[in-house]
């Protein structure tokens, strides 16, 4: 046991996202959003599945809450299906009042349950009428207002009874996978070449700007309206790996390190922080990344109660000799697995960008942190897939011994952060309470803390990491 330690009042739990979990697509007025559309198209999800019943945990919340309280959890983070709330989406668009008081209700059974929730607005599911009527997040002044218009609606629905909001999840997974590998909804230009439907060098870009925008306007918009009423806190969750130079003797590949955190996470991080673009991307992209207005930037500088934080895994980098290639999202250089001794950043897992390697938290959470003045961090997502666990025979995979392993290497590590390296962090929710719908992946990548048996009638079985992983916080917080 270290003598690292967390925060007294620290907050710990776990994490879902609206598509990823809840099924019952048409319950109680919801419509389409970008990923029930994008999962009809033939090839797009490896095992041709969609989130059209998932965990079915729009009529099992009581269930999860059950599952919450037994492993000890003290918050909640999930994200509100904006189609069950605006079905079409737009600010002149009628509110589903059935789907928005679900949540109202799910808040108030946590909150009676003792379990604080974490609110994510927005987690990747786009309401497909705004992506038909003008093209979502390409139409920057159409997906600002509409976006502040529904996240205006959710603060008053939840008025004075949720502290934490985070507007976007991930903006560099919708605007990269989603405009420019088309990987994710809606899938555009996936031959990355500029074509009828558009031209994959520019959009991504666009798509990050919009992001950035609306995030700063509803931020103003809550702190201006309901944060005072409230007494909580917003902030904005990105993602992004540790990075380790392939050859630490090239400086090319120790500068492409900090290239490539730049490029995944400071693209978003610093207009939050700093009101504008990193350097190197400017470099790189050159008038391909939007300029922000002086209003845009002082709307977005600023714009974090606090950092919400993804992380999973780190990557050996090594830099690429010549001229970037157009539709490079990188930072011009190579991702790889190995360095170049030979030795593996972590052992393999069932998904393919997943290595696990828990000193990159440490570095990674630390490196923010210096970067950004020390804000307060909340761990918004962590967790691990298991290679091979949807094959493996029931008793053996509810001994998830090696995410439990991950668990107590990667709380380990946050905790030497806070206590070693001064990093101000106030709570951690793990990805996730329940295996689910795994966005491309389908079915066969499971996550969760808990094993949903999709055949047997969705029924819930938690693994040995649902208990293990409360025993990690009580060894780590602080109790006076
Ligand atoms: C996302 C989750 C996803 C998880 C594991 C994160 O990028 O926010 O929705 O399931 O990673 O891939």
């Amino acid at each position: 046991m270290s003598d690292s330690y967390l925060p007294k009042g620290f907050l710990w739990g776990f994490a879902t996202a609206s598509y990823q979990i809840e099924g019952a697509p048409h319950e109680d007025g919801r419509a389409d959003s970008v990923w029930d559309t994008f999962c009809r198209i033939p090839g797009k999800i490896a095992d041709g599945s969609s989130g059209d019943v998932a965990c079915d945990s729009y009529r099992r919340t009581a269930e999860d809450i059950a599952l919450l309280k037994e492993c000890g959890a003290k918050a909640y983070r999930f994200s509100l299906s904006w189609s069950r709330i605006i079905p079409l989406g737009g600010r002149n668009d009628p509110v589903n009042e059935k789907g928005l008081q679900h949540y109202v209700k799910f808040v108030d059974d946590l909150r009676a349950a003792g379990i604080e929730p974490m609110i994510t607005l927005f987690h990747w599911d786009l309401p497909d009428a705004l992506n038909k009527r003008y093209g979502g997040m390409l139409n920057k002044d159409e997906f600002v207002k509409d976006f502040e218009n529904y996240a205006r609606v959710c603060f008053k629905a939840f008025e004075a009874k949720v502290k934490f909001w985070i507007t976007f999840n991930e903006p560099w997974c919708s605007s990269i996978l989603g405009y420019s590998t088309g990987l994710f909804a809606p899938g555009r230009t996936s031959d990355r070449t500029k074509s009828a439907e558009g031209d994959s060098s520019t959009e991504p870009w666009i798509v990050g700007h919009s992001f950035l925008i609306a995030h700063g306007a509803a931020v103003k918009a809550y702190r201006d309206d309901f944060k005072a009423k409230d007494g909580g806190q917003i902030g904005i969750t990105l993602n992004g790996d540790w990075t380790e130079p392939w050859d630490p003797n090239d400086p090319a590949d120790v500068e492409a390190c900090d290239r490539k955190i730049e490029f995944a996470i400071c693209w978003f991080g610093d207009p939050v922080y700093f009101g504008k673009y990193p350097d190197s991307m400017r470099k790189q992209l050159g008038d391909r990344l939007p300029e922000f207005t002086p209003e845009e930037a002082a709307l977005v500088k600023g714009s974090n109660d606090f950092y919400g934080m993804n992380h999973y895994c780190a990557n050996y980098i090594k830099h690429k000799e010549g001229e970037p290639d157009k539709n490079d999202f990188t930072g011009h250089l190579e991702i790889l697995m190995e360095n170049k001794a030979g030795q593996t950043i972590g052992p393999e897992t069932q998904s393919l960008w997943l290595r696990p390697h828990p000193l990159g938290f440490r570095k990674l959470i630390k490196w923010l942190s210096d970067r950004y003045g020390r804000p307060t961090f909340y761990v918004t997502e962590n967790g691990t897939s298991l290679k091979g666990e949807n094959h493996l025979p029931f008793e053996q995979l509810l001994n998830d011994d090696f995410r439990c392993e991950y668990f107590r290497g990667y709380i380990g590590a946050l905790a030497d952060a806070h206590a070693k390296d001064g990093v101000n962090v106030r709570g951690y929710m793990a990805w996730s309470l329940l295996d689910n719908f795994e966005w491309a992946e389908g079915y066969e990548t499971r996550f969760g803390v808990t094993y949903v048996d999709y055949t047997g009638g969705q029924k819930r079985h938690p693994k040995k990491s649902a208990k293990v992983i409360g025993q990690i916080f009580d060894e780590y917080i602080k109790k006076e």
